[in-house]
């Protein structure tokens, strides 16, 4: 891996474009060289474009390029989009038309049946509904997603359990409130409080855990064949979104299978150590009062989900908390991570 790969951002002024900055900056493989934004910021210095809200402040190197409408011409193939979601469907289509490997963060494409909803530790082969895409719509790029940010708590912790037959799942989230990017949420209503309701959160949680975690057949995939229900509620919490899950199965394992399969969970990332990887994806914690979003979400870069508390549930089979950071695995980390794994399957090439 020693070529280095130009690549760019859509959507580089926000919060997610912000953390893709931070997320890439020193990245072994892929250099940083173009900046995309709305009308607003086109032309503008990103230092004064962008209103900086992460630690420190932006690179040096990144914060003296001039940012650019977000039209193909001259972007970089590769290209993360973190671009607001009101806009995304048609400008991440025009840039995979004219050819660029959009790889997004935005909800717009998701659920579409020839674009992978990649999650590299669970589900690389998905990655095989790129050629059908590109056939389809006569696109020599392609647009390839990650999950919402709350979906890849669920997800990550389900994972190593699949093998056991999910039937049935209930999550209940407690999400951060960057997860509603800058300004968000007005600090009247989550100071010292809690939203009940977040606008088709649970709705995405429930069809993208099912897609995920489906089975890839040719042309689409088959989605989980397991009933999800979420309930989506914000907290004051800055990063890091935590769920209460309950999971059935329909071969139940005994507690000590769950823990061993979790503990031994390790999958493509690993095996090529990606770059972003996380050196165990999912981790679990012993200590009864544990995951908890301010000690652990930034821990292992971002990049690991953490899992604890599993135990029996009287409704369903089991019931345990996983948390992972919304703002890096849920976002850019999360996009960083899949366009390492396409990378290693020759598709950047
Ligand atoms: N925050 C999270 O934790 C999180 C997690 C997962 C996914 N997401 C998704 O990621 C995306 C970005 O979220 P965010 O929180 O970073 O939002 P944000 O802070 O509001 O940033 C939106 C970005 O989109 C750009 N934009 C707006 N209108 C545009 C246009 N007409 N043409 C081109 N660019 C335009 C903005 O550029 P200007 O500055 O020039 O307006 C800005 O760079 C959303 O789709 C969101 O749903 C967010």
């Amino acid at each position: 891996m020693e070529t280095r790969i130009e690549v760019g951002i859509l959507g580089a002024t926000g919060m997610v474009g912000q953390n893709f900055i931070k997320f890439l900056e020193n990245h072994p493989w892929f250099d940083l060289k173009w900046l995309g934004a709305s009308d607003r910021s086109a032309g503008k210095k990103y230092r004064d474009a962008a209103s900086w809200h992460l630690g420190g402040e932006a690179p040096d190197s990144i914060a003296g390029l001039t940012v650019e409408e977000s039209k193909p011409g001259n972007a970089p193939r590769l290209l993360f989009s973190a671009m607001d979601s009101s806009v995304a469907t048609e400008i991440e289509r025009t840039f995979a038309q004219a050819g660029h490997i959009v790889v997004s963060n935005s909800k717009n494409h998701r659920m579409e049946l020839d674009v992978p909803l990649l999650v590299p530790e669970i589900n690389p082969d998905h990655l095989r509904l790129i050629p059908g895409q590109q056939r389809k719509r006569g696109w020599k790029g392609q647009i390839v997603t990650n999950p919402n940010c709350a979906t890849v708590s669920v997800t990550m912790g389900l994972a190593p359990m699949k093998q056991f037959g999910i039937t049935r799942v209930i999550a209940t989230t407690m999400q951060a409130i960057s997860g509603a990017g800058y300004p968000g949420v007005p600090s009247m209503d989550i100071n010292a409080n809690v939203i009940p309701f977040i606008g088709g959160e649970e709705e995405k949680m429930e069809q993208e855990t099912q897609k995920i975690l489906g089975e890839f057949r040719g042309d689409h995939i088959a989605p989980l064949d397991a009933k999800v229900s979420a309930q989506c509620n914000r907290v004051p919490v800055v990063d890091g979104h935590t769920a209460a899950i309950s999971v059935e199965f329909s071969n139940k394992p005994s507690q000590a299978d769950l823990r061993h399969a979790i503990d031994e969970f390790s999958s493509v990332p690993q095996q090529r150590k990606l770059p972003s990887a996380p050196a165990q994806p999912v981790i679990y914690m012993t200590q009864t009062d544990r995951p908890q979003p301010r000690k652990d979400a930034e821990r292992e870069r971002g990049m690991a989900a953490f899992v604890g508390r599993l135990r029996p549930c009287s409704v369903l089979s089991y019931k345990f908390v996983a948390l992972t950071h919304n703002t890096i695995r849920g976002a850019a980390g999360a996009a960083v991570l899949n366009a390492e794994l396409m990378h290693s399957e020759g598709l950047l090439d």
